[in-house]
């Protein structure tokens, strides 16, 4: 079975709460906060995911998932961890060497929080692979990262199949999670690829009964 996180990043700022409360009472698993800094991707969305974080702590128990989009890690989890978030998900793209990426996992260890590796759509998976051992999720975007609603690029697919692979035959215990233009009519080809952590933005907030999408895209 494979678990929903709900990108809160396309929800109309004027109904943001009601949205939250409606995507907290759909059936997700987790909300996926897309942490934006203007230097690693152009938008900046930094003081309205803090926002949203506190708004949603004080309304649910569902986990938070952080996707920081960001250049300064460091700072970036030292905001962002006061939520207590369940995981948070940097990019290895934005990191300068193998001591920083060791450093980072190890931050996040010490905070109790669950250490995710991202990479871009043109990012080998080869690139990741030396951290997966000591990671708990490997998130293959799908699309680049952003901005919310583009369609998902099918090649993507193919390095989810090669990670999965990678982590059976190794034998680690590693999420892959995926992210980006997912919707009803392709969530399948993520599930038959191995993803089992699946992010889903705009197919649910553009979506009117938000309870029936989040069945439907777990039943897919
Ligand atoms: C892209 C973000 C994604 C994305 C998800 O930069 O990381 O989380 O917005 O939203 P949809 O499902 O609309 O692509
Ligand atoms: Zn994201």
């Amino acid at each position: 079975m494979v678990e929903i996180s709900a990108s809160i990043l396309s929800i109309k700022n004027e109904n943001a709460i009601q949205t939250l409360y409606n995507l907290e009472t759909s059936g997700i698993d987790y909300f996926h906060i897309d942490v934006m800094d203007g230097e690693f991707v152009s938008d900046n969305t930094t003081s309205k995911m803090l926002e949203y974080c506190e708004y949603i702590n004080s309304i649910s128990n569902l986990p938070l998932d952080v996707h920081l989009m960001v250049n300064d890690i460091k700072s970036y989890i030292n905001s962002f961890s006061v939520f207590e978030p369940n995981m948070i998900t940097f990019h290895i793209e934005a990191t300068k060497n193998e001591k920083e990426v060791l450093d980072l996992i190890n931050y996040l260890k010490q905070n109790n929080i669950k250490v995710g590796i991202s990479i871009k759509p043109n990012t080998k998976i080869e690139s990741i692979i030396k951290y997966l051992p000591y990671i708990h999720t490997a998130l293959v975007m799908t699309v680049e990262p952003g901005k919310g609603g583009q369609e998902l690029i099918p090649t993507t697919i193919e390095k989810v199949k090669q990670l999965y692979k990678y982590i059976k035959e190794n034998n680690l215990e590693v999420d892959i999670e995926v992210d980006g233009g997912i919707n009803i009519e392709n969530i399948s080809l993520l599930k038959q690829a191995g993803a089992n952590i699946v992010v889903c933005g705009t197919s649910i907030v553009s979506s009117k009964d938000f309870k029936e999408t989040v069945t439907k895209l777990k039943q897919m």
